[in-house]
C-alpha cells in the first residue's frame, strides 16, 4: 500500500499519540497536533521519522484552517483525519448547577464544533485522496455513565455526526468512529476506583491501553474499505 498522509488531532499524549505512532510504524507520514503541549509535539516529530508537528487549537476556526493548510503545504495531500482531540470536566451527574452552560459550551467547542469544523476544512483534500475520517467518541455516548452530562452528550452528538457525515460524503470518503471504554491515559491517571471497578467486571478484566484503541483506528482507516458510518465499541466487553 502507498504511504499515506495522516493527521491525528490531540496526538501529544494518550490515544492520539499511540495512534499516530501506529500509522508511522506502518510507513505513513504522520502529522502530530496539540493546542498547548508544543514541546511534546516537537519532540515526537523529531523522534518519529518523516513526521511533522503543527500546533493548533481545533476549537478555533483560524487554527483549523491553518492546520489543514500546513498539512497540505508540508505533505502535499491528506488521506486520513483522526479526530481524536477532546476535553471533559468531571462533574457528578446529579450536580446540575456545576454543569452550567459555560461548561457545555467549552466541551462542545472542542468535541463537537471543532471536530465538525476540521472535518469540513479537510474534506476537499480527503475527497481528492479518497480518504477517510475516524472520530474518537466514547461509550459515554450511549450509557448512563461518563465524566459529566455535557461530555456524554458531546460524544452522542459525535456519533450521529459520524453517521450523517458518512452518508453525505460517500462514496469518496468513509467516516467511522471508535467508542473506547476506560483507557489508561493521563486523562484517567487518577481514576483509581474506576480502573479497579472496570477490572473487576469487564469480561476482559482490565482497562484499555492507548494501543488497544490505536489498532482499531488504524484498521478502520486501512483495511475496512466497505465500512462507513459505524461506531466501533472498544471496551473489553464492559457494556455487554
Ligand atoms: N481515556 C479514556 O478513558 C477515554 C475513554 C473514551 C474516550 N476517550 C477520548 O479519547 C480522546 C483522547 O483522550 P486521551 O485519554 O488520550 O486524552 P489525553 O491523554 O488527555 O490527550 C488529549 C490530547 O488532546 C489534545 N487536545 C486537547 N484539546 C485540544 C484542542 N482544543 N486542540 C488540539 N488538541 C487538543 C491534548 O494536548 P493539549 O492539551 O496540548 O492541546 C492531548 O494531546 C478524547 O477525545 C477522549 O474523549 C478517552
Amino acid at each position: 500500500m502507498a504511504p499515506r498522509v495522516v493527521l491525528v488531532t490531540g496526538s501529544t499524549s494518550g490515544i492520539g499519540e499511540a495512534t499516530a505512532l501506529q500509522f508511522a510504524r506502518a510507513g505513513d507520514t504522520v502529522v502530530f497536533n496539540s493546542s498547548r503541549s508544543v514541546e511534546a509535539g516537537e519532540r515526537l516529530a523529531a523522534t518519529t521519522p518523516g513526521s511533522h508537528y503543527v500546533q493548533a487549537d481545533i476549537a478555533k476556526g483560524d487554527d483549523r484552517t491553518r492546520l489543514i493548510r500546513e498539512v497540505l503545504e508540508r505533505c502535499g495531500r491528506l488521506d486520513v483525519l483522526v479526530n481524536n482531540a477532546g476535553i471533559t470536566k468531571r462533574i457528578a451527574h446529579k450536580d446540575l448547577a456545576s454543569a452550567d452552560i459555560d461548561v457545555w459550551r467549552e466541551i462542545f467547542e472542542v468535541n463537537v464544533f471543532g471536530t465538525w469544523g476540521l472535518s469540513v476544512a479537510a474534506m476537499d483534500a480527503l475527497r481528492e485522496a479518497h480518504g477517510s475520517i475516524v472520530n474518537v467518541s466514547s461509550i459515554a455516548a450511549n450509557s448512563s455513565g461518563g465524566s459529566s452530562i455535557p461530555y456524554s452528550a458531546s460524544k452522542a452528538a459525535l456519533d450521529q455526526m459520524t453517521a450523517l457525515l458518512a452518508k453525505a460524503v460517500g462514496p469518496e470518503v468513509r467516516v467511522n468512529a471508535v467508542a473506547p471504554g476506560l483507557v489508561a491515559t493521563p486523562w484517567t491517571a487518577d481514576w483509581h476506583d474506576t480502573h479497579k471497578f472496570v477490572s473487576s467486571i469487564a469480561p476482559l478484566r482490565r482497562s484499555g491501553t492507548p494501543e488497544d484503541i490505536a489498532e482499531v483506528i488504524f484498521s478502520l482507516a486501512t483495511a475496512s474499505s466497505y465500512v462507513t458510518g459505524q461506531v466501533v465499541v472498544i471496551d473489553g466487553g464492559l457494556t455487554i
